[in-house]
């Protein structure tokens, strides 16, 4: 039997190895909405390495959600280029026009009223609203996915298990520092507990995870035959 896992150890692991990304604040400063709506936004279906420099332009350029409602649209998307799925920039700028205009500047600060604004969805509202605002929500994506199946051994395949995942994630998600959490879990999910080969000896719940004690980890989380 296996201790249960504790949110402190992966935050204690995540104050030594955190990434140093443009959007996060500095350890213990709080983080500015905007920043961290923009850069959820670009990394829906970009990564971390394409999107630092991206997100610096357009903070230099928009350096408020008021500046980006104001700028043209087609500034907006000519600013966008290369990183994809045009679509997205077109609710980044909607979206800044209603934060703008009908919130006062101020973004919402709740997963249920962040996901009534253009291009936010469950991922990024849950995102937003514990990297922003300190709410104790689950954001789970592809990274986090991997790191809770691994942790509890789930083995129904995916996507029937993903409800169980989310679950599970808000089981986990500390009081005092939901955002670092979710936050770490990226970081682990992005860096030890990776696809192929995890370094498991080096995960601070080593000893809390089933997958590392049954010494399966690299086949979860399993997938449903197409
Ligand atoms: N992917 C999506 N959001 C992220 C974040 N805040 N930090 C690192 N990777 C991410």
């Amino acid at each position: 039997i296996l201790p249960s896992p504790q949110a402190g150890d992966l935050l204690s692991w995540y104050d030594r190895h955190r990434r140093r990304l443009p959007w996060r604040a500095p350890p213990g400063e709080a983080a500015d909405p905007y920043r961290v709506w923009l850069s959820e936004i670009m990394l829906q279906q970009t990564t971390v390495a394409t999107v630092g420099p991206y997100f610096e332009r357009f903070i230099t350029r928009w350096p408020s959600v008021e500046a980006l409602a104001a700028a043209p649209l087609e500034d907006v998307l000519a600013a966008w280029a290369g990183l994809g799925y045009y679509a997205r920039a077109r609710n980044l700028h909607a979206c800044a026009r209603v934060v703008a205009g009908t919130h006062g500047g101020r973004f919402p600060d709740t997963e249920v009223g962040l996901r009534a604004l253009p291009g936010v969805g469950p991922y990024t509202a849950a995102a937003i609203a514990a990297i922003a605002f300190g709410r104790p929500a689950a954001a789970v994506d592809g990274n986090v996915e991997r790191v809770i199946t691994r942790l509890h051994g789930i083995d129904t395949p995916l996507p029937e298990a993903k409800a169980q995942i989310r679950a599970r994630t808000l089981d986990l998600v500390p009081e005092d520092r939901p955002g670092d959490f979710a936050q770490a879990l990226m970081d682990l999910g992005a860096s030890l507990c990776s696809p192929k080969r995890p370094a498991c000896a080096l995960c601070p719940w080593r000893d809390c995870c089933v997958a590392n004690a049954r010494g399966d980890a690299e086949t979860l989380p399993r997938r449903a035959a197409k």
